[in-house]
């Protein structure tokens, strides 16, 4: 079949201004490039942006929630609950701690982890649960701190599509023990790479600031401005998670066009839901009134009533230049976690039905609506509607 359009749409460029490369060039000439003044003014904006009294950059979200749960002290002999839907991240930090995954099946509607499935999951040894907004999705918060606090458990959001969100009237950021975000090149805030940690704890904030910087006691840019001071006392040994002041050069301005991309998202995210309406595929769900859904990816189920297995339909839009991409294969389907924790396929059948048929499609803050209607004409072609 001759293609049906020679658009090239890409999965999620970043949304990079005028604004970020000034500043970037600003923070190169400063002569500090790492964790400095401008980490201070992003980690300031962050807190005020999500109402959290503290907000810790770092390299990576994946260090933020390794932060997070060695704050809680979650180590070997330990158990950490979450969702099989999700980033290896999520696991592994767990695993890096000592301590053991142990996953619980999502919810068929939202596709976050469920509350009941979750709780189900907890035993003598769980110390922590980490839910994961998937996609966007905010969870139901209320549900996991009336877990969390029934069972004693850190209450450690996965926030890595989260920026934006808001759950029960709350924003993300400021409704957990610590709440955790990706600022990844595809994410709707970001540094290239980079993450944030934030929580109302003056104890774990802290900690995790010290242990994101070999657990010494005062920060290079601290040392610098206080000239003459050149020493520091290591507390423990900590890791090397800081954010530079690059990174921040870019989160700065990212954080302020943060509703214009948001916006855009809206806008996509509005003809995906139009256009597909009447197509055999699965959509994201509406969120209760209350919730804000981040809008981070717009992914479907590519079910058998389709006509099409997931891969097909993915190495067909490859054909007509459409990326997609796949989140996520759930993690006891991957050879680590199954062989080492003994899972098989069955286990959580709600994740691997996803798991199976997940795609997404492009979708961004820099997408204009012709794309998406591109994107919609080519599904359109490829799968015969309900009503057609
Ligand atoms: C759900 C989830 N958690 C954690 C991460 C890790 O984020 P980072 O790459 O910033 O470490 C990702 C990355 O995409 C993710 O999707």
């Amino acid at each position: 079949m001759a293609p049906v359009t020679t658009t090239a749409v890409r999965f999620a460029p970043p949304v990079i201004g005028r604004g970020e490369i000034d500043e970037v060039v600003a923070a190169l000439e400063s002569g500090w490039l790492s964790t400095g003044p401008r980490v201070r003014q992003f980690e300031t904006a962050f807190a005020a942006y999500t109402g959290a009294p503290h907000a810790l950059a770092l390299n990576s979200c994946t260090a933020a929630l390794h932060l997070a749960l060695l704050a809680y002290e979650v180590g070997p002999g330990d158990e950490v609950v979450t969702t099989p839907l999700t980033f290896c991240a999520t696991a592994n930090v767990a695993i890096h701690t000592g301590a053991t995954p142990r996953f619980a099946d999502i919810d068929p509607h939202t596709w976050n982890l469920s509350p009941a499935a979750a709780e189900a999951a907890v035993t003598t040894k769980t110390r922590a649960v980490v839910p994961v907004h998937f996609a966007g999705r905010p969870v139901d918060v209320a549900a996991f701190r009336a877990l969390a606090t029934r069972h004693r458990l850190a209450l450690i959001e996965d926030a890595a599509h989260a920026v934006e969100a808001v759950s029960a009237g709350r924003k993300i950021g400021a409704t957990a023990d610590v709440t955790c975000f990706s600022f990844y090149a595809t994410k709707n805030l970001t540094t290239g790479e980079g993450g944030m940690l934030t929580t109302a704890s003056d104890e774990v904030a802290r900690f995790a600031r010290t242990a994101s910087q070999h657990g010494i006691s005062r920060d290079g840019w601290a040392r610098y401005k206080e000239l003459g001071s050149p020493h520091y006392d290591v507390l423990f040994p900590g890791f090397k998670y800081n954010m530079m002041d690059l990174q921040a050069a870019i989160g700065l301005h990212q954080l302020a066009g943060l509703a214009a991309r948001t916006a855009r998202r809206e806008s996509v995210w509005g003809i995906y839901d139009e256009g597909l309406a009447d197509l055999p595929l699965g959509r994201p769900a509406p969120v209760p009134s209350g919730d804000v859904h981040a809008r981070h990816l717009y992914s479907v189920l590519v079910g058998p009533e389709s006509g099409w297995t997931r891969d097909d339909l993915i190495a067909h839009l490859a054909t007509r230049g459409i990326a997609t991409s796949v989140h996520f294969r759930a993690l006891h389907l991957h050879p680590y976690y199954r062989e080492r924790y003994r899972l098989t396929r069955g286990m959580f059948p709600e994740a691997e039905r996803v798991s199976d048929q997940i795609v997404s499609l492009p979708f961004g803050g820099g997408m204009t609506d012709d794309e998406a209607w591109t994107v919609v004409d080519v599904l359109r072609r490829a799968i015969p509607g309900r009503t057609r």
